[in-house]
């Protein structure tokens, strides 16, 4: 995690970006602490970025690599405004010691990349249409040695596949299934015949990018249906109020790298 000390919305990348909206960058941080402090007390371990002057968007550490088997996938973004953030992600796993896969193709690592350990013995789900493209999903696979479905992103609110789906625990997921085109709903029921399905709502409160430990969920305050659902299945769900961060597009998962050794 890195947290937003130098978070603010002045250029606008994605459809929830508005560049004359104020922003509360001292709110973000107190908002974004408490996101950690969730997380330490569930009993997780954080590793602190350093964030960067004049990388604004370094709050979203999802985007800067992706790692499975403690390998790692680089970043390698979108847009130049973010390009530098892949080098300081880069740093932090050569210090740790992780082998780091730099990329050559487009593409925003955990923004666009997730994992379920039990899927298959351990399946990759890959976003695509706004971000990352499809070439980066065969260059993923061949990186990490597990294999990558393609899942086609359809809606702008949507841009990255970590505000549309999460996994909730080693081999389920929740979605919103708007987001997607209709072969990729097709590809994900197949796939997931006991997923829990979010409402537009909750995932316009960006109920979607949550955090799942197998039994904890970590998701933002704002997404109560989701909740309950999450509730009856059996999970326990844990709200957390980040509302200053939706100004950048991006809530509690976005937040997050996780570390898979
Ligand atoms: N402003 C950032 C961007 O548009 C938000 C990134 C959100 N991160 C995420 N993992 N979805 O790139």
């Amino acid at each position: 995690m890195s947290p937003p000390e130098h978070f603010v919305v002045e250029y606008a990348i994605n459809p929830w970006m508005d560049t004359t909206a104020p922003v509360d960058t001292e709110l973000a941080v107190k908002q974004w602490e408490g996101l950690r402090e969730t997380f330490v007390r569930l009993g997780h371990e954080v590793h602190v970025l350093m964030p960067e002057i004049g990388l604004p968007d370094m709050v979203y550490a999802a985007n800067g690599a992706f790692s499975v088997d403690g390998v790692v996938y680089g970043a390698r973004f979108k847009y130049p405004q973010r390009t530098a953030e892949a080098a300081a992600h880069r740093r932090f796993y050569d210090t740790i010691g992780w082998r780091y896969v730099t990329p050559s193709q487009t593409n925003e690592g955990e923004g666009d990349f997730t994992y379920l350990p039990a899927a298959l013995g351990g399946l990759v789900l890959a976003g695509h249409g706004f971000r990352t493209e499809v070439a980066a999903h065969a260059e993923a696979q061949e990186a990490l040695g597990r294999p990558v479905i393609s899942l086609r992103l359809v809606d702008p609110r949507f841009y990255h596949l970590d505000v549309a789906l999460a996994p909730l625990d080693d081999e389920n997921v929740v979605y919103y299934p708007g987001a997607f085109s209709e072969a990729s709903r097709s590809v994900l029921a197949q796939l997931f015949p006991a997923a829990i399905l979010a409402t537009e709502e909750d995932a316009l409160a960006f109920g979607l990018n949550l955090v799942s430990d197998g039994r904890n969920v970590v998701l933002n305050s704002e997404a109560t249906t989701l909740a309950a659902r999450l509730r009856e299945a059996g999970y326990t769900p844990v709200p957390v109020e980040l509302s200053e961060l939706k100004k950048g597009g991006g809530s509690i998962k976005c937040c997050v790298a996780e570390l898979r050794r």
